[in-house]
């Protein structure tokens, strides 16, 4: 199987490299080939390298730099390659260090010859960033679905509890009643900005390095925005120094990226809290738990928990990708070459992790009752009265705040809730209370009467879904 792919390894015959290896004598020291070797990582490129690779040599025969035989073997060949490789046929050989070398080497051996001339008028520093460029793209456009996918599921369960109350919180202690659906809403909105983050980023990085050649251009006609457009960018790169070293791309999708891991983190950390038992906000439906091998009575959350874990490595995928490049002078270094694993690793964790949260948002059994419970809990309508105070008794808030307050310590000390205080009770702490006022302490019209624009009011929150789906 490995023999009818890779015939000659240079590890077996100790020869130089056959790619480069021209002016050296002896083969290289074997860890100086294992530190080299790239190909276990970066055959993930070999789409975009064989994409890039047609592109380059139709170019080539467009300019009449290779004959039209000559291209039409390369392109033929090159199709070849990339069915094997889909087929699963690649051979990997340090020797032949990355995927760019492991696909040239068998165009060599399935066309021959003529196959060296591919490689005219371009060198693996162009190459490379094109690749990964393409790569990057793609990972863009798969985190972008994968946002989508996790904003609908929050828009439905959104709508389905757009009036289900709930505490809203500041330091984790119960500040004034909220709505779920708003509060699912919230995440909606830090998506919408990851979004515009990867579309942003997409943007900026749209140009196309190929054709910078090692690092100076090249004495060859090309046509760059021929090969540019061919690949789906928008322009060539303008400057051949810059375009083989930057890999400012990648660091604009890890931090995209590292964003949203960071939000979908706050979220599982949510799930986590409400799925506890003192909190019991929700049940975890049997397909997001698991069990515990000793003790029976368990349901845990893993899923959102290794949810939050992955944003901590997805975090440091970004710091990698920065220090990597924060030495380097101009142009390639090889440090480059480790510019991958990061991207790799991120966006594995990414897309596994908005799948994830988008089935456990979906799934969630959300209680209500539980909710409602701990939202009516800790006096958390004092606002309200005082609000009341300010509205219908013409109180300065200062002193509204100072009544209210008083009251709750009455409620406190009576052992029972704010909205469990009799008129009498209230006008004992201010005869400026009415029964008016009894009518705002429930959680239910507290909510209600939260109608500012981007308020937590039910029919808020039904107009915030409907304009999330109208822009769509
Ligand atoms: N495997 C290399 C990388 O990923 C490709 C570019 C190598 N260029 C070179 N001049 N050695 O960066």
């Amino acid at each position: 199987m490995r023999s009818d792919i890779i015939s000659r390894r240079d590890s077996d015959t100790g020869n130089s490299n056959s790619m480069w290896g021209g002016r050296f004598a002896g083969g290289p020291a074997a860890v100086m080939r294992e530190i080299n070797a790239s190909i276990a990582i970066d055959k993930r490129l070999w789409r975009e390298d064989i994409a890039a690779s047609r592109a380059h040599a139709a170019m080539l025969a467009k300019q009449g730099i290779l004959s039209s035989d000559d291209a039409a073997a390369i392109d033929a060949g090159l199709q070849t390659v990339g069915q094997e490789i889909a087929a699963g046929k690649l051979v990997e050989d340090p020797a032949l260090e990355d995927i760019h070398m492991h696909v040239e080497h068998r165009l060599s051996q399935l066309i021959g010859p003529v196959a060296g001339r591919l490689h005219t008028a371009r060198s693996r520093n162009d190459q490379v960033a094109t690749d990964f460029k393409l790569w990057v793209r793609g990972a863009i456009d798969e985190a972008l679905g994968g946002i989508d996918a996790l904003e609908e599921a929050l828009l439905v369960r959104a709508e389905e509890h757009a009036a289900t109350v709930m505490p809203g919180f500041t330091h984790l202690q119960s500040g004034q009643p909220v709505t779920l659906g708003h509060h699912l809403l919230a995440y909606r909105e830090m998506l919408v900005r990851d979004r515009s983050r990867f579309a942003d980023a997409r943007r900026r990085m749209n140009e196309s390095p190929l054709g910078s050649a090692a690092l100076a251009g090249t004495g060859f006609p090309l046509d760059r925005e021929s090969t540019a457009a061919a690949l789906g960018f928008d322009r060539a790169t303008a400057n051949s120094l810059d375009a083989v070293s930057d890999r400012d791309f990648a660091v604009d999708y890890l931090h995209a990226a590292a964003l949203t891991a960071v939000h979908l983190s706050r979220l599982a950390e949510e799930i986590i809290l409400w799925a506890s038992q003192p909190f019991g906000f929700v049940k975890l439906p049997d397909g997001w738990s698991t069990g515990s091998s000793i003790m029976p009575n368990k349901r845990n959350p893993d899923a959102a928990e290794l949810v939050r874990g992955h944003s901590a490595r997805i975090i440091g995928d970004l710091i990698a990708m920065l220090v990597l490049l924060k030495g380097l002078p101009l142009a390639y270094a090889k440090d480059l070459q480790d510019d991958k694993p990061p991207v790799f690793d991120a966006a594995d964790l990414l897309s596994l992790s908005l799948a994830a949260m988008a089935g456990m948002i979906a799934d969630l059994e959300f209680v209500p009752a539980r909710m409602r419970a701990a939202a009516a809990a800790g006096h958390a309508t004092a606002t309200d009265l005082a609000d009341w105070l300010v509205r219908e008794a013409d109180v300065p808030f200062r002193e509204a705040h100072h009544v209210a307050g008083r009251a709750v310590a009455v409620a406190e000390a009576a052992g029972i809730p704010l909205d469990g205080l009799s008129l009498e009770q209230l006008q004992a702490v201010d005869p400026r209370i009415t029964d008016g006022a009894l009518a705002c302490l429930s959680v239910e019209s507290s909510v209600a009467s939260r109608t500012s624009a981007g308020g937590t009011a039910p029919d808020r929150v039904r107009e915030a879904i409907a304009a999330a789906r109208s822009s769509k």
